[in-house]
């Protein structure tokens, strides 16, 4: 079994905020960032809550698949900058769809659309009444930006992608996997009021003394692992969907750094052109990026009906995966 997308939407904000936007507030330039980053621009959603953000693109996904709501039976999203800790995202999506489905979220960090498509397709494989899935990545990280840390708050963006997948028969295969011990290189501390009851312990987190309530990244760190772990997934994914890396059409990676993709296709030797990069005006939306990328290039006429895809993604956890199927 496999999974076949049958319907892609995005929101992308309108405010954009330039490189020089940041070299107003901070020192930086649009010459360090673009050279190092690869981005130019970022939307900030500026008003549009998270939630909102991922109503807009799973309803344009619902839309672009030509099925009725009502057949949607399973919704799962994939958020770290929810507006509420909860109701879940998915489910004030479903409130807003009239839907009364399964509706949970999943928190993998840029990871995570890997992994809310992986966790719907073994719900298709395994409830037979289930007809389509839809899965959803919003995000907002200008909500945990530090804009007191010029490395990690030039590299974020906000939008949201959904998808509408159903079962099918085809190619299909994919890997997920973490590194929780390199977690204290890339996290967020909730702001908790005093413990009365339990005592809590951070490890490696006291490492990186930052505020609390925004992203705290060791960028070199994150770096050193993103280029090994896009490898490592890809490869496992292909084989798994008994492929060899030739076999793909196009690849879909995270995307975090322009520089992190060049390194991962020369390590693989892959042709550059065969990744789907957006980043320059996309920048890193965590889990959004990847079906970002995959809406911008269906729409660009990059990736076409039937071509193999590859997503992978990395990030927070510290997580890991890919999966390859056919669009
Ligand atoms: O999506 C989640 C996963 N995250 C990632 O994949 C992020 C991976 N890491 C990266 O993309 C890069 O590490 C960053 C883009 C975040 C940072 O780039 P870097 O090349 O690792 O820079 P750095 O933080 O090591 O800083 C190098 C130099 C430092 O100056 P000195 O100490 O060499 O004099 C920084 O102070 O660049 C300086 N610097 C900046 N200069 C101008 C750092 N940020 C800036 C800036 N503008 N925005």
């Amino acid at each position: 079994m496999s999974i076949k997308i049958c319907g892609i939407g995005s929101f992308n904000p309108e405010r954009i905020i330039t490189n020089d936007d940041f070299a107003g507030i901070m020192e930086t330039s649009d010459e360090w960032i673009y050279s190092r980053t690869g981005i130019s621009s970022r939307g900030y959603a500026s008003g549009v809550p998270t939630w909102k953000m991922g109503v807009f693109a799973a309803k344009e996904a619902i839309k672009n698949a030509g099925v009725d709501p009502s057949e949607i039976g399973l919704i799962i999203a994939s958020t770290i900058t929810s507006d509420f800790f909860t109701p879940s995202v998915a489910c004030l999506v479903a409130g807003e769809l009239g839907l009364f489905c399964p509706a949970f979220d999943i928190g993998a960090a840029c990871s995570g659309f890997v992994y809310a498509l992986d966790c719907a397709e073994r719900y298709l494989r395994t409830d037979n009444k289930l007809k389509y899935a839809l899965v959803i990545s919003a995000e907002m990280l200008s909500r945990y930006t530090n804009f007191n840390d010029r490395s990690s708050a030039i590299i974020f963006g906000d939008g949201a992608g959904a998808v509408v997948i159903e079962r099918t028969e085809g190619v299909y295969g994919s890997y997920l996997g973490s590194d929780g011990a390199g977690g204290k290189h890339l996290f967020g501390k909730l702001p908790f009021p005093a413990y009365p009851f339990y005592e809590y312990e951070v490890t490696g987190m006291e490492d990186y003394p930052g505020p609390e309530n925004v992203i705290i990244q060791n960028g070199k760190e994150v770096y050193k692992f993103a280029v090994k772990a896009m490898p490592a997934a890809i490869e496992k994914a292909v084989a798994a969907a008994g492929l060899k890396i030739g076999g793909i059409d196009f690849f879909i990676p995270h995307q975090a750094n322009i520089r992190i993709i060049e390194t991962a296709a020369k390590t693989m030797g892959i042709p550059l052109e065969k990744f789907i990069v957006n980043i320059k005006t996309r920048a890193n939306t965590s889990s959004a990026s990847i079906p970002l990328a995959l809406c911008d290039a269906v729409r660009e006429g990059k990736i076409k009906r039937n071509d193999i895809i590859c997503l992978c993604g990395f990030g927070a956890g510290l997580t890991y995966g890919a999966m390859v199927l056919e669009y």
